[in-house]
């Protein structure tokens, strides 16, 4: 059997056995009431902000532990205790996911001086964490801290504008309309659709002001190495150098549209997957 039958009665054993066809991943969805810890719901990211000093707290209290400080141990203790109370308080559906029982005994070890129990306990805090955020984590993070596209416009000509999807989706085209009026010696067209193509990224970047208020990440994508290219590609359609045509494409599309897209559109991606 030579390697490309093998390669395909792989590919075929894949394809006709259903356990494998419905294998995949499955996320759950957090609770509902974890939005009103997160904007826009809550002016602040309150849940976020509490795991920040669970963090804290945790390694004060391990810290403290190392070094024998009974006083630190047991302020740094009523700290996480607190903060940990509040997962179940802001989130009720997540009651049996905490242990707070184990504060009991985190307690009843610092008082009577017992490290090894104190540190054992504290490992079986930190489980409770992480198993938490291995089912929650990563879908919290692109669900309630990933930036939204959805209210955002983009100039389309000089009196209408369009959604951030739709502008999008024009992109590619005219990409791919120059690269096909080149192929095919149709030069006015693809001078006519580097054109178009230039308006519509001048477009985009005027959107981009809507969550950048500093210029430095707008000029980074759409600066003057951008424009340049942009310049220099219709000056190269107009002399007819396909070569170079292509090669500036191809920097383009690196610089413009990967650059953004490596930033941008894996977490906007990600995120419409689960909230489709
Ligand atoms: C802000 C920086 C940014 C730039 C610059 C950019 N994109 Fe995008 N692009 C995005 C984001 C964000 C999405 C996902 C939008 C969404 O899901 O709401 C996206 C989605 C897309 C999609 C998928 C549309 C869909 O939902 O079906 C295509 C196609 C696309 N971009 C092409 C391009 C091309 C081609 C360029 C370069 C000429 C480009 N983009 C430049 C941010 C950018
Ligand atoms: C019932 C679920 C749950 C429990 C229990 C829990 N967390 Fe979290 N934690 C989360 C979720 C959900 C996130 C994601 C939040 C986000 O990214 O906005 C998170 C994020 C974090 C982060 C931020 C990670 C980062 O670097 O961005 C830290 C730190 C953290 N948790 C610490 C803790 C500690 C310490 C404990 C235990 C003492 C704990 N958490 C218990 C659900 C939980
Ligand atoms: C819906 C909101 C949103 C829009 C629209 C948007 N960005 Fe961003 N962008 C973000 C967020 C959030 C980050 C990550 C945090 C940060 O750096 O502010 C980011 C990060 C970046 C970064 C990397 C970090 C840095 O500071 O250099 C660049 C570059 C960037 N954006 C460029 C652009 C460009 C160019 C556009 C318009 C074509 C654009 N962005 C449109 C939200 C947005």
């Amino acid at each position: 059997m030579n390697i490309k039958t093998l390669l395909w009665l792989i590919a075929a054993a894949f394809y006709l056995s259903p356990a494998l066809a419905e294998s995949g991943i499955t996320l759950e969805q957090p609770p509902k009431s974890l939005a009103n810890w997160y904007k826009p719901v809550n002016k602040r990211q309150v849940w976020l902000h509490t795991m920040f000093r669970l963090r804290r707290s945790m390694l004060a209290i391990e810290d403290y532990a190392n070094s024998g400080n009974a006083a630190g141990m047991t302020k740094w203790t009523q700290k996480l205790e607190s903060d940990y109370l509040k997962i179940a308080e802001m989130v009720p559906e997540w009651q049996q996911r905490t242990k707070p029982e184990l504060f009991t005994e985190l307690s009843l070890a610092i008082q009577s001086d017992d490290t090894v129990t104190t540190k054992r306990v504290l490992k079986q805090i930190a489980k409770s964490c992480d198993n938490c955020h291995a089912t929650y984590r990563p879908v919290v993070a692109a669900l309630y801290r990933s930036p939204d596209y959805d209210e955002i416009l983009v100039r389309k000509n000089a009196t209408e504008t369009q959604g951030f999807e739709d502008a999008m989706h024009q992109l590619p085209n005219s990409i791919n309309r120059i690269l096909i009026a080149l192929e095919d010696k149709r030069s006015a067209d693809a001078i006519q659709a580097a054109h178009r193509l230039t308006t519509q990224l001048n477009h985009l970047g005027q959107s981009c002001t809507e969550c950048h208020k500093d210029n430095a990440p707008i000029i980074r994508i759409m600066g003057k190495p951008t424009q340049r290219r942009l310049d220099n590609l219709v000056q190269y359609l107009t002399q007819g150098q396909v070569k170079e045509s292509q090669k500036l494409l191809g920097e383009i599309g690196v610089t413009v549209c990967a650059r953004c897209h490596s930033i941008h559109r894996t977490l906007a991606d990600l995120k419409g997957v689960l909230q489709p």
